[in-house]
């Protein structure tokens, strides 16, 4: 099959009648890399047709965010779509998905105001409120999400759970460079300094998942350690947070936690916000 580049609802509503059996959905926001392109291939194993959306969501970003400067690079992500065998990209413009200013939005809740929640207020919301949109538009079977974003991947989950939405959410592991550092669409504003520096996420959580056997504090105490240490690096790690929390909820875990949990770090490097996170079980 060829690949089909929707722009408008129309134009989508029309490929989409136009595909049979099933339908499973990676939304994005485009700059595609290889964690992307995991999802995708998540995708093709998960029904008979794959779809990505490319929008870069205003309504997830915060005032002083880097809406202006995300990056854009849609000829590179057609051809990536392309090389994997997509069949439907929809890729609307802001006018397209949000013709008038939207009042009805939807609210992630307690959830959505921790962890990250309290670095990016609205983000959840925001976040929700697309991909329930693009769900309702591109009206998938699946659609996939990765690990990378655990806080988002619950709130989906969450939401199509609370609002009994007839889609499959499959979550599928973080790919990472050689050194460690989650891919992210974000990494390219950092300079080969802020690179080395932004290691220390990923160290900081594998310091984190050595510790498991000796419980959740003897696993926030070795994270820690790590990002202290990143902290009097020039250029410095600014820490938003160190959090091991249960994976459906978010809520930190007590120190005689046992059970499924999530170690989640975020932080700045050279004002780049990177997050990163790791799943760990207590026995
Ligand atoms: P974006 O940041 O483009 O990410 C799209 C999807 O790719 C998300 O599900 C994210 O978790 C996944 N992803 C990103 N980096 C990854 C990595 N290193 N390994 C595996 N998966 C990775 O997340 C968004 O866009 C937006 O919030 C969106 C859901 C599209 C709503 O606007």
């Amino acid at each position: 099959m060829t690949l089909v580049i929707a722009g408008t609802r129309g134009e989508l509503a029309a490929a989409r009648s136009a595909l049979t059996g099933t339908l499973a959905l990676v939304p994005t926001m485009g700059a595609l890399h290889e964690g992307h392109r995991s999802l995708i291939r998540r995708a093709r194993e998960a029904a008979d047709a794959v779809a990505v959306s490319i929008f870069v969501n205003p309504l997830q970003f915060g005032a002083n965010e880097d809406l202006d400067r995300y990056p854009r690079t849609f000829p590179d992500d057609v051809a990536a779509c392309a090389d994997e065998g997509v069949d439907l990209i929809f890729a609307p413009s802001v006018a397209e998905m949000y013709p008038t200013e939207p009042q009805v939005t939807v609210k992630a809740g307690p959830m959505g105001e921790r962890v990250e929640g309290v670095t990016r207020p609205g983000h959840f919301d925001g976040m929700l409120t697309v991909v329930l949109k693009l769900f309702h538009l591109v009206r998938p079977d699946t659609a996939i999400f990765g690990e990378k974003d655990a806080q988002q991947l619950a709130l989906v989950r969450r939401m199509v759970a609370d609002l009994n939405v007839p889609v499959e959410v499959v979550g599928a592991p973080t790919v990472r460079e050689k050194d460690g550092l989650a891919l992210s669409s974000r990494n390219r504003y950092l300079t080969d300094a802020d690179r080395v520096t932004a290691t220390a996420l990923s160290r900081a959580l594998h310091a984190g998942e050595k510790a498991a056997g000796d419980g959740p504090d003897a696993v926030r105490t070795a994270a820690r350690a790590v990002l202290d240490a990143a902290a009097s690096r020039n250029p410095p790690l600014l820490l938003d947070y160190l959090v091991l929390v249960d994976p459906a909820t978010f809520e930190e875990v007590a120190a005689d936690h046992e059970g499924p949990a999530v170690l989640a770090v975020a932080g700045r490097v050279g004002g780049t916000h990177l997050i990163d996170n790791v799943p760990l079980g207590f026995p």
